[in-house]
């Protein structure tokens, strides 16, 4: 069923693990996702973005995801990954979506605020939850020292009076994951540290990661063996996620592994298979991929394997 993430997240509080949110842009990553979640007995959270929506058409993703539901008896939320305004909110919870977030991070503080509270109020009007972001995602060249870094990442002495005044039901917060395939450097860090604080100051609030694909490697030497360019991509690593998940972060999302699991085997495919061209024969075994990627991401890596 469709299911908003309230009590989902209850339960990953309590119980020390997270709920995957696994973007969707067509029917094959659909299928993948809800295949390996099925299979595996754990809740899901597919989402959208503007882009996907764009790409796809909203009534398309809509009944797609409709189709996918009634496949499975596991709970499943349809969730606006990073909704720029109330209007694209808004959109979201008149289209059936159990849960938007509104992404206005890039604000000052009381606009983020302001815009933040808007949406959970029409939300929470339709009986649809919200996620809210506060602070910002660095990219790879920011947050070199600790000044860059009090000025990206989340402010813990913000998030108890953000929460409170807006009135959200998760917080997505920066500790330095960010979006897409190269997002370190050098040595893979998190902000541990920062995390365990802002749990501390709202307590049994569930916690959101964005950016936490792991740019698995073996994936990444795919793609450059038959013929992309990838170089230096990478990834937060599986132990990382393994943590977080433990602690109040009740939501992960992942994109870009599943992108790259799709395009890997396709590539492998068109490299090995040159005289193929029906897109069954690639785009089959790309869905086969993501499944088992996001199989193993839900039984070792967030813990919601059996907890549908
Ligand atoms: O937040 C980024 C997600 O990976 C969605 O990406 O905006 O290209 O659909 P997108
Ligand atoms: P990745 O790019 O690390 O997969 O992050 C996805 C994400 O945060 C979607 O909102
Ligand atoms: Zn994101």
């Amino acid at each position: 069923p469709l299911v908003t993430s309230k009590k989902l997240f209850e339960k990953a509080y309590k119980e020390g693990y997270a709920v995957g949110g696994f973007n969707v842009n067509n029917m094959e990553i659909l299928q993948a996702i809800v295949e390996a979640g099925n299979e595996e007995r754990s809740p899901l959270i597919l989402q959208v973005s503007s882009g996907a929506r764009k790409y796809a058409n909203p009534v398309y993703l809509r009944k797609l995801v409709e189709a996918a539901v009634a496949t499975t008896d596991v709970p499943i939320v349809l969730h606006l990954d990073h909704g720029d305004s109330f209007d694209m909110c808004k959109s979201c919870v008149d289209d059936g979506f159990t849960s938007v977030m509104i992404d206005a991070s890039k604000y000052p503080f009381e606009k983020n605020i302001e815009i933040s509270k808007q949406v959970a109020e029409y939300a929470h009007s339709k009986g649809v939850v919200v996620e809210a972001e506060l602070g910002k995602l660095a990219g790879i060249e920011d947050a070199v020292n600790v000044a860059a870094r009090d000025a990206i990442y989340t402010d813990p002495d913000q998030v108890a009076e953000f929460v409170e005044k807006t009135d959200v039901d998760s917080l997505a917060i920066a500790i330095g994951t960010s979006h897409g395939a190269y997002k370190f450097k050098g040595e893979p860090k998190l902000d541990f540290e920062r995390l365990h604080k802002i749990e501390k100051l709202i307590p049994g609030f569930p916690i959101v990661l964005h950016g936490s694909s792991s740019v698995p490697q073996e994936l990444v030497e795919k793609c450059n063996k038959y013929g992309g360019q990838l170089p230096g991509a990478k990834g937060v690593p599986e132990e990382m996620l393994r943590e977080a998940a433990r602690s109040a972060v009740c939501k992960i999302n992942i994109d870009t592994d599943l992108r790259l699991a799709l395009t890997a085997t396709i590539r492998e495919i068109f490299a090995t298979s040159p005289a193929e061209f029906d897109p069954r024969k690639y785009l089959g075994p790309g869905r086969s991929a993501i499944k088992e990627l996001v199989r193993h991401k839900i039984k070792d890596v967030l813990g919601s394997s059996g907890k549908a």
